[in-house]
């Protein structure tokens, strides 16, 4: 009998938990995969993908720490080739918008002979509420090289909305959903909201590329603050500015706003102690 099982990789992460949840609330068969599952998925033990990938039809992928960084690309490649041997019917992978770095990988599972999509995103609106700002928005001061660049951030349910349409609707092999927010917003309009919603205020501190690269450094290390402050250099020179119709042309309705996903966060608690 052909398979039927989605398989997750990063599935306890932002996106990954979304796919896998979406996926499993609508009657799929899901193999969540990340480095404490059984089977296990490591992005630094090739060796096992095999096992982890075997029996399963079609595959959501969210690499780390991103798309963007030197190695991504190889590991792209091997993953596709052993999703090939294992049968893979359609891979979805999640990048980055704006990121040179990133095409590379897209352009390999594009280009693999398995049906494959892209999901592109902007920069998650989560990431003031799970993700590596959370504690800025704690603290009171978000102190992100973006000068005043807008940015069209994305709710990450409409990121994983998408997904699961691509790997289970229909007419999306060889595309690339570019996906963004539906209005794009400057760091000082983003601290106002959250100081407004969060109740406490939070400020956007403009840094230069060093600075940040010095703070991140501090807390991530050397390699983490380079990744990071070279991705902020990358995206934050205006390319991204403008939103895109990619959500509404993929789920037949307009993505949901900052001010929406904010508030909702906010009273589940996202920045409960
Ligand atoms: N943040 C943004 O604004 C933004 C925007 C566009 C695109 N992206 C892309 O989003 C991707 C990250 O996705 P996400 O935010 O959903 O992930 P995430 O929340 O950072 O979670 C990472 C996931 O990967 C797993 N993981 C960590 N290290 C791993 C390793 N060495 N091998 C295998 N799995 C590992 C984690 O689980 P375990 O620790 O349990 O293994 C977890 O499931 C990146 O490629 C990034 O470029 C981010």
């Amino acid at each position: 009998m052909t398979s039927t099982t989605i398989a997750v990789i990063g599935a306890t992460g932002k996106t990954g938990r979304r796919v896998a949840d979406l996926l499993e609330e609508r009657g799929r068969d899901v193999r969540r995969l990340s480095r404490g599952t059984t089977p296990a998925f490591d992005w630094d033990r090739p060796e096992a993908w095999r096992q982890a990938l075997d029996g399963i039809d079609r595959l959501y992928a969210a690499y780390v720490p991103d798309l963007a960084t030197p190695e991504a690309a190889a590991a792209i490649t091997r993953l596709t080739e052993i999703a090939g041997d294992a049968g893979v019917r359609h891979i979805v992978l999640l990048s980055g918008r704006g990121e040179d770095g990133a095409r590379r990988s897209e352009d390999i599972v594009l280009a693999s002979g398995i049906p494959a999509t892209v999901v592109r995103a902007s920069w998650f609106m989560q990431n003031f509420t799970e993700g590596m700002l959370r504690d800025s928005v704690l603290t009171g001061v978000l102190a992100v090289p973006a000068g005043g660049m807008r940015e069209p951030f994305i709710d990450i349910d409409d990121i994983a909305e998408v997904a699961v349409e691509a790997l289970t609707g229909t007419g999306h092999e060889g595309r690339v959903h570019e996906v963004t927010g539906p209005q794009s917003l400057t760091f000082t309009e983003v601290a106002a909201l959250l100081s407004e919603i969060h109740g406490r205020e939070v400020q956007y501190v403009p840094v230069s590329f060093d600075e940040f690269h010095a703070a991140v450094a501090a807390t991530e290390g050397p390699e983490v603050a380079t990744m990071l402050t070279e991705l902020c250099r990358e995206v934050f020179d205006g390319r991204n500015e403008s939103p895109t119709s990619g959500v509404l042309e993929a789920l037949g309705r307009p993505p949901r706003d900052a001010r929406t996903v904010l508030t909702e966060a906010a009273r589940v608690g996202a920045w409960a102690a």
